[in-house]
C-alpha cells in the first residue's frame, strides 16, 4: 500500500501513517501565480494500491482539483486500486435539488472521482448517509462512511461531561447524538426550530427539556458559520445547564464562527482533525479510525 498525503492533509496523512507503521509519500506541490495547482507523485505506484489523503475545506475547488489531479496521475502510472480518504467532502450538504435547475453538486463529485477511476471513497460523517447511499448506487466507486463521533464522545467523558444530554440541532443529525449518548449515558435529544411571527429571528427549542443545572453536549456534522450551533448552545444555556460543549466533525470554524459559540455561552469546542487543528481547539484525531478502516479494505 503507498499511502499519498495531499496538500490539503499532510499532518493528518502522517498520523494515518503512524497508525498503520507505513512510510507517508507527500507529493511535490505548489501554486502557480494565477492559482493553478501543480502536483507531482513522489513514487512509483505501478501495480500498487495507492490510498490518496486529501480533505477538500476551504478552498474547496482547488482542494478537490488537487485530489483529481493525484488519483488520476497515479491511475495513468498503473496504479492497481485507488483509494481516496476524502474525510471532509465538500458539497456534500447540496445533495438535492432543493429547488428546480439547482446543481447536484455532491453527484458530481463522485462522478468526478469515478470517471477519473477511483475505487473506493472514504469519508467522515458524510453530511446526510441517505443521499450519500442513494448517490453511490449510481456510481461504480465504491463509498464507505465514518464516525468521529464515538472518539469526540470518549473525549468528553474523560473531560468531564460523563452522563451529559447528547443533543443533535435538528432531528435529521439525531443518529449524531444517538451515537453520542451510547457513550456519554445522559440520554438524547433533537432541537426543533421555532420562527417568531413578528421578528422573524429563529429560536432553537427541545420540547419538556429539563436541563438546569445538568451537563449537555451539542453534536453536529459541520461548524461553518457557527449559527446554528449557537443557537442551540444558547437554547440549553437559557434552560439553565450548567456545563455545554459544541462537539462537531468537522470545525470549518469561518470567520467569527468560534466567538458566536463562545458568546452563546459554550464551555468548550471539540472537534477532530479531518479538517485542521486548532491550536485553541479540543481536537481528537480521526487517524486510527481511518487506518482501521483501510486495514479492512477487501
Ligand atoms: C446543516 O444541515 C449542518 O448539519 C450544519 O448544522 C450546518 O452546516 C452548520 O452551519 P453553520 O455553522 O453555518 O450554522
Amino acid at each position: 500500500m503507498i499511502l499519498i498525503p495531499g496538500p490539503a492533509s499532510i499532518e493528518l496523512g502522517s498520523r494515518i501513517a503512524l497508525s498503520l507503521g507505513v512510510k507517508p509519500h507527500p507529493v511535490e506541490h505548489r501554486i502557480f501565480p494565477d492559482g493553478e495547482s501543480y502536483v507531482r507523485l513522489t513514487t512509483p505506484v505501478e501495480g500498487e494500491t495507492v490510498v490518496i489523503i486529501q480533505t477538500t475545506a476551504p478552498k474547496q475547488d482547488q482542494r478537490l482539483m488537487q485530489l483529481f489531479m493525484m488519483a488520476g496521475t497515479a491511475k495513468g502510472l498503473g496504479a492497481k486500486r485507488i483509494v481516496c480518504v476524502v474525510p471532509y467532502l465538500a458539497y456534500s450538504r447540496q445533495d438535492k435539488r432543493f429547488k428546480e435547475g439547482e446543481a447536484l453538486s455532491l453527484d458530481m463529485v463522485l462522478g468526478l472521482l469515478d470517471s477519473i477511476g477511483a475505487d473506493d471513497l472514504i469519508v467522515v460523517d458524510a453530511h446526510s448517509t441517505e443521499s450519500l447511499d442513494k448517490i453511490e448506487t449510481e456510481h461504480e466507486i465504491n463509498v464507505h462512511n465514518l464516525s468521529a463521533i464515538p472518539l469526540l464522545a470518549k473525549e468528553l467523558k474523560k473531560i468531564g461531561f460523563k452522563g451529559a444530554y447528547s443533543l443533535s440541532p435538528d432531528k435529521g443529525a439525531i443518529h449524531l447524538a444517538e451515537a453520542a449518548a451510547e457513550i456519554l449515558g445522559g440520554g438524547s435529544g433533537f432541537f426543533e426550530k421555532f420562527r417568531d411571527r413578528t421578528t422573524g429571528e429563529i429560536e432553537m427549542k427541545v420540547e419538556d427539556l429539563k436541563i438546569a443545572d445538568e451537563k449537555a453536549v451539542v453534536f453536529d456534522d459541520i461548524i461553518s458559520s457557527g449559527g446554528t450551533m449557537a443557537r442551540a448552545v444558547d437554547g440549553l444555556k437559557v434552560l439553565g445547564a450548567e456545563m455545554v460543549a459544541a462537539a462537531c466533525t468537522h470545525a470549518l470554524l469561518m470567520k467569527g464562527a468560534k466567538e458566536k459559540i463562545e458568546k452563546a455561552g459554550a464551555d468548550l469546542i471539540i472537534s477532530s482533525d479531518t479538517i485542521q487543528d486548532c491550536e485553541d481547539l479540543v481536537t481528537v484525531s480521526i487517524a486510527p479510525t481511518i487506518a482501521d478502516a483501510l486495514k479492512s479494505l477487501k
